[in-house]
């Protein structure tokens, strides 16, 4: 299969970025897809091309568009296995978690279907007579989004379907190493409905894109960015956006706590613990970062994590395992980098060796042929300090910090230390517990007795701090990144009334006081 850019309605011709293999992280001889990829000149004529489809696609009634998105979910749904077997192929993801990630496609669309009908604006009293106030919401104009690659299809439809929704046009670039997922989430859209040219896609590198797009925005073409990725890009992306007057919608790394509590049904964390620890082999911005444990609970914690760990299916990820590969080769390579921070006062658990399993560093119970594909043994590192990197920084892939508190507060400040502050769960069976936490933590998500993980697709869902600037995606929060407010003020009343000035006064008597 050969990829390339969508521009205009068009594929583009040539390859001015190179060219690029979308390859199986499960199984490195499968080509998944040899993708064309372009240049800055190639983002910066999607966003054209998007900016002239913007307004014919702004003057389709907003319920016409939202059968749009119906026809898109519709259309998720009759290819839901097709679908998730690609996102399974080309992200090493299991097919259950891609089945799920599909899944949040099609809840995405079936939520904004109907604001299609709605998009309220408001009717406001004026303070002054024969005069009306209104608001309404105006699509941005072109938005640009920018993803990752661990959820090729569930996040970058958080930014299409609100932004397609409310008016606007699209320019997407999605990880080029999931190009093959991606390019089947553009062409369902096209096939709802959507006319040529409202979604661009841009396949490319970051630098090429980078570059795209602060000329894009030196000429005028992009009014909104989405940004799902790291926390180092994520500055840079702010950076820019800053210097044009915008506010991008970011969303970042994680480094996401998860406290167990004295009073914790520990098989319920524990099980919280392996699905967020090492589901899609680590590497959500949702996935557990550092456990922070009860000193009264640490060593049974430890002891039956470390063997719940152990006994977990790992590897092909057609099967039935809790994870399989690395996404791709960088994401390996760094990993690399972060076993290289387990220092000589860590305790390492959790499976029958460190590093990429091989047949000379095998994996007890491997499901499939270790060796085919980009597998890592997981880890738990127990022993952890405050001031470890491995507790600091977002470490991407299948390991697991472990560190003790004694108090409350003590937790909370564990929680916040490393200035993330996506996701975050805590499992208690004391209320009080809860809400301490759920005040004190600087996450934008708070899980009780549930994981760091899988957050549904109708709450807010984004970070603070290191982990974004305060934007939120997914839900009816979303149409506030997508579009902008208007007020408009009618006066019918046939002569300049001036607001503050010419207000009707009723005398009240503020000396008045009850005798009772
Ligand atoms: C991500 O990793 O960028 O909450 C998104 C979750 C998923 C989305 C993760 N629903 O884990």
């Amino acid at each position: 299969m050969k990829l390339s850019s969508v521009v205009g309605g068009r594929p583009v011709k040539g390859a001015p970025g190179g060219t690029l293999s979308s390859v199986n992280p499960a199984r490195l001889d499968d080509v998944v897809a040899e993708v064309a990829l372009g240049d800055a000149g190639t983002f910066v004529a999607a966003c054209r091309a998007a900016r002239e489809a913007q307004r014919a696609w702004a003057e389709v009634p907003a319920p016409v568009r939202g059968r749009v998105v119906a026809a898109v979910g519709r259309i998720i749904e009759a290819n839901k296995e097709a679908l998730a077997r690609l996102v399974t192929r080309e992200t090493g993801k299991p097919y259950a978690e891609a089945l799920g990630e599909v899944q949040e496609v099609i809840d995405t669309c079936d939520f904004f279907l109907g604001e299609g009908r709605r998009l309220y604006g408001q009717t406001v009293p004026s303070e002054m007579p024969d005069k009306q106030l209104f608001t309404f919401r105006v699509p941005v104009g072109v938005v640009a989004v920018v993803t990752a690659g661990n959820f090729p299809v569930a996040v970058p439809s958080w930014y299409l379907v609100p932004a397609l929704l409310a008016g606007n046009a699209v320019v997407w670039k999605p990880a080029e190493y999931t190009a093959a997922s991606a390019l089947a989430l553009h062409d369902i859209c096209v096939a709802g409905g959507l006319p040529a040219g409202v979604l661009g896609l841009v396949l490319a590198d970051g630098e090429r894109t980078f570059a795209g797009l602060e000329q894009a925005l030196e000429r005028g073409l992009v009014d909104k960015i989405g940004f799902t990725g790291s926390t180092a890009v994520g500055a840079r992306i702010g950076e820019l956006a800053g210097r044009h007057l915008q506010s991008p919608c970011l969303e970042l790394g994680g480094k996401n706590p998860m406290v167990v509590t004295p009073s914790a049904e520990l098989a319920v964390a524990i099980e919280g613990a392996l699905f967020s620890g090492f589901g899609t082999a680590g590497q959500r911005c949702t996935s557990l970062g550092t456990m922070i444990v009860h000193e009264s609970v640490h060593e049974e914690l430890v002891a039956r994590l470390d063997a719940a760990v152990a006994a977990a299916p790992i590897g092909d990820p057609t099967q039935d395992v809790l994870y399989g590969p690395m996404l791709d080769w960088r994401f390996a390579e760094r990993f690399e980098g972060y076993l290289g921070w387990i220092a000589g006062h860590h305790k390492t658990l959790g499976s029958s060796g460190l590093g990429r399993i091989t047949a000379a560093n095998p994996r007890r119970g491997f499901v499939g042929d270790p060796e085919a594909g980009l597998y890592y043994h997981p880890v738990v590192v127990d022993g952890v300090r405050p001031d470890d990197r491995l507790f600091m920084e977002e470490t991407f892939g299948p390991v697991v910090g472990v560190i003790t508190y004694r108090t409350m507060p003590e937790a909370i400040a564990l929680a916040n230390a490393p200035g993330y502050g996506l996701s975050s769960s805590i499992y208690t069976t004391d209320p009080r517990e809860a809400f301490a936490f759920r005040r004190g933590v600087s996450a934008g998500m708070v899980s009780v007795n549930n994981s760091t993980s899988g957050a549904e697709a109708h709450l807010p869902f984004g970070g603070n701090g290191r982990s974004g600037n305060g934007s939120r995606q997914s839900g009816m929060w979303m149409l506030d990144q997508v579009t902008r407010w208007q007020a408009m003020n009618w006066d019918y009343s046939g002569r300049l009334q001036k607001a503050q000035m010419d207000v009707a006064r009723l005398e009240p008597d503020l000396a008045f006081r009850l005798h009772p």
